[in-house]
């Protein structure tokens, strides 16, 4: 047998480390070997909750099944691994000290025939592994990060432009988790408001975040739908504090309810997130008279951000997440053109000139909150295989299939901003895989100071009025 002890002490109160070390899928965050982990019981962490963790080996790699046999919070857990290679105990010990928390921990391998005759020449390289883990598992708990700059690989990429576009697919995912930091943030009971969360990243975001313990309310407008993914998301984490609210967030009225029930709540908003969005291949007017797009894309976000700003202001550090397009680098802002014309419609371009307008309004919005202490970033999930993209763009779903990142990939960086303590001293920026971005590849896209002050006296004109154009 393989014993492996080390000891680390942490600034942080016992109950977040217990709850990070608890959960076996933050194990790739501070395990060195670990790449990929899943947990595969529904519920919160308990005695017999299982974890798969897929570690690396000199050649290839290897599953490690995780149970865990003892769950004293915050004191001790206990998790048992099986794999064809080896069976392993971890045993973590925490206590409180004048410090913050110690932690101790033991993991005792037994390894199988016919490595098990060879075990002694194992042992070094065990014990520096073992090392390097538990170092790395103080680095996460510790949670001292910087907020990320742009990487001149990355600045390069974008002015070479292609190979900034190359970034949309996953393997731009895959090359952005290789930088990431830990986040091992506790947001348990942190009030999160996310619009469009039935399907795609708004689903994936709300799924990351109930189970980090976050309070939620999901804004969808299909009931039904709304009833199942609250009970599923629930029934996964174990989170009891999610909950939906329907509206139709094309509609003005409809976002102004909904924005007057949470006012009435009158608990503060610690992130919302202005997720819900379509591409329509065909002109329509809302029944309030707005052509579709920049009613759902723009001016629903703008009204109900405006909306909650007394509650975002209540919040310690509230944070606004606006979900744009990589699609936007194609439009220059023109204020003359946010509601579309029947006259040769083109859904794409319409889409993206509102994106391009929200991201302006991201900016405007975190130079004129700063001091209310409300961060203001827009992200890009890059091209992620989504219900919205499989049926409004089907030909560039099937072409780029292969290529596509999963729900989940383009819905990290909302996540990470929503949750992580670094991303909430950043604002004003465009994020991608947790990046900053460039908001223009292009400089033909560059708008002037003056189109951007027209902006923002054309979306206050709605101000008062939902029906009529301005
Ligand atoms: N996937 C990508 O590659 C990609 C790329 C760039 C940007 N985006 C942006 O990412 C966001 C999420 O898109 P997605 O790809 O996850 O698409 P999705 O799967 O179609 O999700 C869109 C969400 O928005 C909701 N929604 C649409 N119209 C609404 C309305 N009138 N009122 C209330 N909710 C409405 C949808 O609800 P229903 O289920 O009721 O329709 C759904 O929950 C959008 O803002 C999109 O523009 C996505």
């Amino acid at each position: 047998m393989i014993c492996l002890k080390e000891t680390i002490t942490v600034a942080r109160p016992i109950a977040e480390c217990f709850d990070y070390i608890a959960d076996f899928r933050n194990a790739p965050e501070w395990d060195s070997t670990a790449f990929k982990a899943t947990k595969l019981t529904d519920g919160p962490v308990a005695v017999g909750t299982r974890f798969s963790v897929r570690c690396r080996l000199p050649l290839g790699s290897v599953e490690l099944l995780y149970t865990v046999i003892a769950h004293e919070a915050p004191t001790r857990i206990v998790l048992r691994a099986e794999s064809w290679l080896f069976e392993a105990t971890d045993t973590i010990e925490l206590q409180t000290t004048p410090d913050g928390t110690q932690i101790v921990y033991q993991a005792d391998f037994n390894y199988r025939q016919p490595i098990a005759a060879v075990e002694g020449a194992l042992q070094s390289g065990m014990e520096r592994m073992g090392t390097a883990s538990v170092q790395g598992l103080k680095e996460a708990l510790e949670n001292a990060f910087e907020a990320p700059e742009v990487s001149s690989g990355t600045a390069l990429a974008d002015r070479l432009v292609w190979p900034g576009l190359a970034h949309f697919t996953r393997l731009g995912y895959r090359r952005g988790r290789r930088r990431w930091n830990p986040d091992s943030t506790t947001i348990t009971g942190q009030r999160m408001v996310i619009t469009g969360a039935s399907s795609g990243l708004g689903y994936e975001a709300a799924r990351a975040l109930a189970e980090r313990g976050a309070d939620l309310v999901l804004v969808m407008r299909n009931e039904e739908r709304a009833q199942t993914v609250v009970r599923e998301l629930q029934a996964e984490s174990g989170n009891e504090q999610i909950r939906y609210e329907i509206a139709d967030l094309a509609l003005m009225a409809q976002v102004d309810d909904l924005a007057q029930r949470l006012l009435r709540e009158d608990r503060p908003i610690d992130v919302l997130i202005n997720n819900a969005g379509a591409l329509y291949d065909e002109w329509q007017q809302t029944d309030e008279g707005l052509e579709q797009t920049f009613a759902l894309l723009l001016l629903s976000p703008w009204r109900l951000t405006r909306a909650l700003h007394p509650l975002l202001c209540r919040a310690n550090n509230g944070r606004v997440i606006n979900v744009v397009s990589g699609g936007m680098y194609t439009q220059k802002l023109n204020v003359d053109r946010l509601q579309a014309s029947p006259d040769n419609f083109d859904g794409a371009t319409a889409y993206a000139r509102c994106k391009r307008a929200l991201m302006v309004v991201t900016e405007e919005w975190a130079a004129s909150w700063r001091e209310d202490g409300i961060s203001v970033n827009a992200m890009h999930p890059g091209w992620a295989d989504t219900p919205g993209v499989e049926k409004s763009l089907p030909g560039f779903h099937r072409l780029m299939g292969p290529v596509l990142r999963s729900p989940y990939e383009g819905a990290d960086t909302i996540i990470w901003l929503a949750a992580a303590a670094e991303a909430g001293d950043v604002s004003g920026e465009l994020f991608l895989d947790r990046e900053p971005r460039t908001t223009h590849l292009l400089s033909r896209t560059e708008e002037s100071l003056e189109e951007r002050q027209r902006l923002m006296v054309f979306l206050n004109s709605f101000e008062h009025t939902h029906s009529v154009a301005a």
